[in-house]
This record gives C-alpha cells, sequence and structure tokens, in this order.
C-alpha cells in the first residue's frame, strides 16, 4: 500500500458483517436521539424511559426513569440461548498451569454466588467497594457481583502503588476492598495482600476478601480479612438483581489529573449499557462463533468495557490473560491467539511496535488463520506500525479498526466500521453513528481539511459518556466543559480531518502523556517528585519513544543534597515506584542547576519539550534565566 492509500473490506468480510451499508451513518445523524433509543429496545429494561435525553447543560441523562440491571443483560439474557457456551477464557501466566473456561452458566453462578456474599458482608446498593485484583476470573465476576446488588465498583490497576490505591480508596470511601494475595509477573510472584494492606491504612475499609491465587505467604488479620472460598461457600446461586435507575452509577474509575490527584469517572447504569453493547457488536463485528481477545488490563477502560461488559451484552466468548504478552518467550502472544482461535484481536501500537521489534520474524512463521480483524486503541497509531499489524498479522485479510476514546467517554467514539471502511493508516476513521464531533479552532470555528484543531464532542454526546468527576463537580466543569461553552465536550485532543472527513488524532493538548498507552500527566509525576526532601523544584515532559509512543523524562534541581548524582536520581525514581507504580517510571532523570522559567516564575516545559523534538526554542529574551538552557542543553549531551 502507498500512503494516503484507503483500504475497504474484503468481500466475504462485507458480506457477513452487522453493518455494510454507509446510509447508517446518514439514518443516524438524522435523528441520532431516536437512533439511540431504538438501540436500547434491544436491551431487557424492566421499567421503560419516560425521556430518552435530556439536557441541562452541562449536564445530561439518558433513558431517563428507565430501570435496568446490567447484569441482567449480560448474564440471564444469555443463560436462555447460550448457557453451556464459554463466556470467560482465563489464561494464567504459567505455561505449565491449566487454563481456566467458564460458561454463560458457571460465570452467572459465579457472579450471584458472590453477590449474595457481598449481601451478606452488608454491601448495599450504592455502597463504593474497591477492587484491587490482577487479570484472573475473579476480577470479572466481582464486577458483576457488585453491579448485580448496585454496589457501585472502582478499580485499581493492579500494578498501580500502595499510595495510589489509597487516593482511590479514600476518595470513594469503600468498606470492603477485593484483592488477592499474589499473582504472577514474568515468572516472579507479585505479593499484591502486601500493597493492599499499606494501600488501606488511613481509609474507610473494613473487610478485605482475598481471592488465594498465589498461594504466597501473606500476614493475615483475623478480624478484617476473608478469603473469597469462604465467603462464597454455600451461598445461593442465585441473587435477585438490584433494580437500577438508568442513571445511578454502575462505576467509577479514576484517571490522571493535571494535578497529583486523580480524577473519579462517574459511569452510570442505562447509557453505558447502550453503548457497550453496539459499539462492541458493530465495531469488533462480533457472531456467535468469535473468539475475542483484548490484550488491555481491566484496571483500564478499555478492560471495563471490551474485556467484560460489551462481550457479555453480546453473548460473546472472551479470553483474558494474567500475564506479560512477551513472557516467557516474546512471542506468547501469538502463541495465545493461535491456542485458543482468536478471531479479533484488539491492542495497543506500544504492543504492536514491541512484536515488531522482538519477533518481526517469528511472525511470519504463524498463520494466524482465525484471525478476522483486528483493532487498535490508546495512542496514535502511526502508518509504520498499521502497514506490519496489517501485512504481519492480519495477513493483509484483517480489516483493521483504530479506535479513539476515552476513561471519559466509556465506549468508542471514532472508528471505521469493519464492514464499510475505508482503513486509512494513521486516520481512525469517523464518528460512530449516533455521535456527533467536530474538530474546532481556538475561537470555536470548524476547521477546515487538513488543519489541526480541538476535537470536540456535540449534543447528544453518547449515551456512556461519563456524568460527572467524583466530589468535584467543579473540575468537571473547568476540564470539560469551559473551553467552548457547557454545550461543547472538550476532548484535551487535538486532531484533523481529510478531505473525506476521516480523523487523525494528533494527540493531547494538556500534559496528558500516552506512556505505551497508559495515561499520566506530568503533574502528577512532578507531585510524587516533589515528596523528595532534597528536590527543590522539577519538571517533566514527555519525549517520542520508538517503542512506547512518548516516555516521561525528568528534569529535578536539588540545591541542597549533598548526596552522589547517581544516588538523587535513583532516590526520584523510587518516588514514583512509590507513589504511582512502575508504569510511570521516567526513561531519564536530569539534574540541573536552574529551569527555565518565565519572569513571574512559571516553568516553560515548552522548551524543555523543543529541547527533544529539535524545534525551534522561540524566543528567549522572554525568560528571566536563558542562561538555564544552555546548561540544560549540556546536561542532556545536545
Ligand atoms: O489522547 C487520546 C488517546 O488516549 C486518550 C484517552 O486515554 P484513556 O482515558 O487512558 O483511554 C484510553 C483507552 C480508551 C485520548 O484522549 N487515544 C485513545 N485512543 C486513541 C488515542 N489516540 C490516538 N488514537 C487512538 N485510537
Amino acid at each position: 500500500m502507498k500512503k494516503g492509500d484507503l483500504y475497504f473490506p474484503g468481500k466475504e468480510f462485507k458480506k457477513r458483517a452487522w453493518l455494510k451499508d454507509k446510509s447508517i451513518y446518514k439514518k443516524a445523524e438524522k435523528n441520532p436521539v431516536k437512533f439511540w433509543e431504538e438501540l436500547a429496545k434491544e436491551l431487557k429494561w424492566s421499567k421503560k424511559w419516560t425521556e430518552v435525553f435530556s439536557h441541562k447543560p452541562p449536564y445530561f441523562e439518558w433513558f431517563k426513569n428507565g430501570k435496568i440491571n446490567i447484569t441482567e443483560n449480560a448474564l440471564d439474557e444469555n443463560l436462555k440461548k447460550r448457557g453451556e457456551k464459554p463466556a470467560l477464557i482465563w489464561e494464567p501466566e504459567l505455561t505449565e498451569e491449566k487454563a481456566k473456561i467458564l460458561t454463560y452458566k458457571e460465570l452467572s453462578k459465579e457472579v450471584n454466588k458472590f453477590a449474595n456474599a457481598l449481601k451478606k458482608l452488608g454491601v448495599k446498593k450504592g455502597n463504593r467497594v474497591g477492587i484491587y485484583l490482577p487479570m484472573i476470573p475473579e476480577v470479572i465476576i466481582a464486577m458483576l457481583a457488585c453491579a448485580r446488588i448496585g454496589a457501585v465498583h472502582t478499580l485499581v490497576f493492579s500494578a498501580f502503588s500502595p499510595a495510589a490505591l489509597k487516593i482511590r480508596l479514600q476518595d470513594t470511601e469503600a468498606k470492603i476492598l477485593i484483592t488477592a494475595d499474589g499473582y504472577y509477573r514474568r515468572g516472579k510472584v507479585i505479593n499484591l495482600k502486601e500493597n493492599a494492606d499499606a494501600g488501606i491504612e488511613e481509609t474507610k475499609v473494613e473487610k478485605v476478601i482475598v481471592v488465594k491465587r498465589a498461594k504466597n505467604e501473606i500476614f493475615w488479620e483475623e478480624r478484617r480479612d476473608i478469603w473469597w472460598d469462604e465467603v462464597i461457600e454455600n451461598q445461593p446461586d442465585f441473587c435477585q438483581p438490584e433494580i437500577m435507575d438508568s442513571e445511578d452509577l454502575l462505576f467509577i474509575l479514576y484517571t490522571s489529573g493535571s494535578t497529583g490527584k486523580p480524577k473519579g469517572c462517574e459511569h452510570t447504569c442505562g447509557g453505558y449499557a447502550v453503548q457497550a453493547k453496539f459499539t462492541g457488536k458493530w465495531i469488533f463485528d462480533w457472531k456467535e462463533d468469535d473468539i475475542f481477545w483484548s490484550m488491555a488490563d481491566i484496571g483500564w477502560i478499555t478492560g471495563h468495557t471490551y474485556n467484560c461488559y460489551s462481550p457479555l451484552l453480546n453473548g460473546v466468548t472472551f479470553l483474558i490473560f494474567e500475564g506479560a504478552p512477551d513472557w516467557p518467550t516474546p512471542h506468547r502472544w501469538a502463541e495465545i491467539i493461535e491456542k485458543y482461535g482468536v478471531t479479533v484481536f484488539y491492542t495497543a501500537p506500544t504492543a504492536i511496535r514491541m512484536f515488531e521489534k522482538y519477533n518481526g520474524k517469528i511472525s511470519e512463521s504463524y498463520k494466524f488463520e482465525t484471525l478476522r480483524l483486528l483493532g487498535s486503541v490508546g495512542e496514535p497509531f502511526d502508518e509504520a506500525a498499521w502497514q506490519w499489524y496489517f501485512e504481519k498479522i492480519g495477513k493483509k485479510r484483517c480489516p483493521i479498526v483504530d479506535t479513539w476514546w476515552q476513561t471519559e467517554t466509556g465506549g468508542i467514539l471514532i472508528t471505521s466500521l469493519p464492514g464499510i471502511g475505508p482503513f486509512k493508516p494513521s486516520f481512525t476513521g469517523l464518528a460512530f453513528p449516533g455521535v456527533k464531533v467536530d474538530i474546532l479552532d481556538d475561537r470555536g470555528k470548524s476547521v477546515r481539511a487538513g488543519k489541526e484543531g480541538n476535537l470536540v464532542l456535540l449534543p447528544p454526546f453518547a449515551p456512556g459518556l461519563f456524568r460527572g468527576i467524583y466530589k468535584n463537580p467543579q473540575k468537571y466543569l473547568e476540564t470539560y466543559w469551559t473551553q467552548y461553552g457547557e454545550k461543547i465536550y472538550f476532548t484535551s485532543d487535538a486532531a484533523l480531518h481529510d478531505k473525506n472527513g476521516l480523523i487523525r488524532i494528533v494527540g493531547r493538548v494538556d500534559d496528558v502523556i500516552k506512556v505505551a498507552g497508559h495515561r499520566i500527566t506530568t503533574g502528577e509525576l512532578e507531585s510524587a517528585i516533589s515528596l523528595h526532601e532534597d528536590i527543590t523544584e522539577c519538571a517533566v515532559i514527555g519525549k517520542k519513544d520508538e517503542i512506547k509512543g512518548e516516555v516521561p523524562v525528568a528534569f529535578i534541581v536539588s540545591k541542597k543534597t549533598k548526596k552522589p548524582v547517581e544516588q538523587i536520581k535513583k532516590e526520584v525514581i523510587e518516588e514514583i515506584r512509590k507513589e504511582i507504580g512502575p508504569i510511570a517510571l521516567p526513561k531519564e532523570v536530569y539534574l540541573v542547576e536552574d529551569l527555565p522559567k518565565t519572569r513571574s516564575g512559571k516553568i516553560m516545559r515548552r522548551i524543555l519539550k523543543r529541547l527533544f523534538t529539535g524545534e525551534d526554542l522561540g524566543d528567549l529574551s522572554t525568560l528571566s534565566n536563558p542562561q538555564s538552557v544552555e546548561e540544560v542543553k549540556k546536561v542532556i549531551g545536545l
């Protein structure tokens, strides 16, 4: 393929696809509210809504007064048609350990039992429950059990540090935490319980439910800790689903905020269920015989929506994997695809670049005959990685859906539809039917083709878009609804479109960096570094990286330290590991005398960034300390 070429789905693919005619876009555009209403009717509601979409800017509601329980749709509805069909395949990290397969019936039974167990522990509708679990079946069971009884789950990525866990537990005031003794990561046992014990200090957690996974030795607090197996013992197989209002909270998921404090995104029951169901069905084009594997961790929004709710709402078989895709061999991921006959595979550009680098050749010996559709998410998908994915994994046969969305949006909002296309490398595609987007310049005018601007969502947004930041309405307003007023959702992404309207995501316009697809703000890294007593000032920027897309680079100033440079750098890295976790570690830490600042004392991160990109530094005479730039240049070896 040449640069700029368009690709369309093959005849065979198109023939079977749910959507093959682009008239769907027009139909949805005419009346998006009605369009979503028709889709909502395909779910089971215990009471119909009285109003489909109501809007009091910046607040909005979907399916007002409708009553629904997402687990009735995800589990009970499937029991009638496909009770014996595998719902969940779990591949453990250790190759010698047996995989687990849970049918819809078995999964439903486990969820109901655990839901009853939670009830017995006193968990009620609206209570928040913390879940700090790795990729094991119990994480799915725990989420669904919460949803069954109307408790609000808050997952915390298992590689997050105790400090990161603590902030989330404090904010949600969860009284229950569900965790595990340990789990496997690259052949080592990670003592998760130890992190959980530290994370619950100074929180309201009263009970800790512990899954026995790695059988490692752990500390046990008799009055507080209970084994998962013991809580579910003798619990009945059925738990009446709690009737939830469409706008009741389903879960809170934290994402990076501009300060050190993460933001709790509030997702609600009805709208989220509708969007999760239909984005999965149409974008991954699921059929009864598909086996879907999304590589994301359940601790991120991709995990919530496409490793749990969406496939279940569609009666699909999906796979979750405990380990790292390149362990014990660099091609473990390829073996998993072949072992289970995965048909639809969803991953991030970082993983694709890593596969290419470490097993560009190996992948040629895999035929991947079962694959029929590929997906990508989380970061800009460069043309080279796209081509490699298309040729070597998809064998030029599989359409690629590059999907744009955010923790806030709950489900995919921009992509090419697989049975319609076109697919254009480095472009994500069009807004999903029923979703209105625009790209605006700073004055709020739509940009012309080829010109960059700010990507925004227009009313009626999408049913799954989050409704607020937990306990922080001010931040919700400031972050999303001030740039262009209260009727336009500001995504914080820069984008452009081509003459056909296909959208390319350029990247964030705020201080978020995407490290291997993980969302981190430079602000939260700086807050962590500032906790080190010898650091007087610091600045973190994102630097382009061949594999991870971007990596953080930290500049630190330490006026008083007597420690050797290498020692202080190590301590700074440790501080980040302790406050956030290993995913956020900076690639480089530079100790400098001073940081470039404006006369009013603002650190000029833009200049630091440009030193790496080679862009023009601009007028340095406005700085209060232009000499600092020369020093920084020397330190970074320019
Ligand atoms: O910058 C965009 C980038 O990821 C951000 C959202 O991150 P997060 O909330 O962690 O959710 C990621 C998974 C849904 C966006 O603001 N992003 C997401 N998908 C894409 C993307 N950038 C380019 N292309 C994408 N397909």
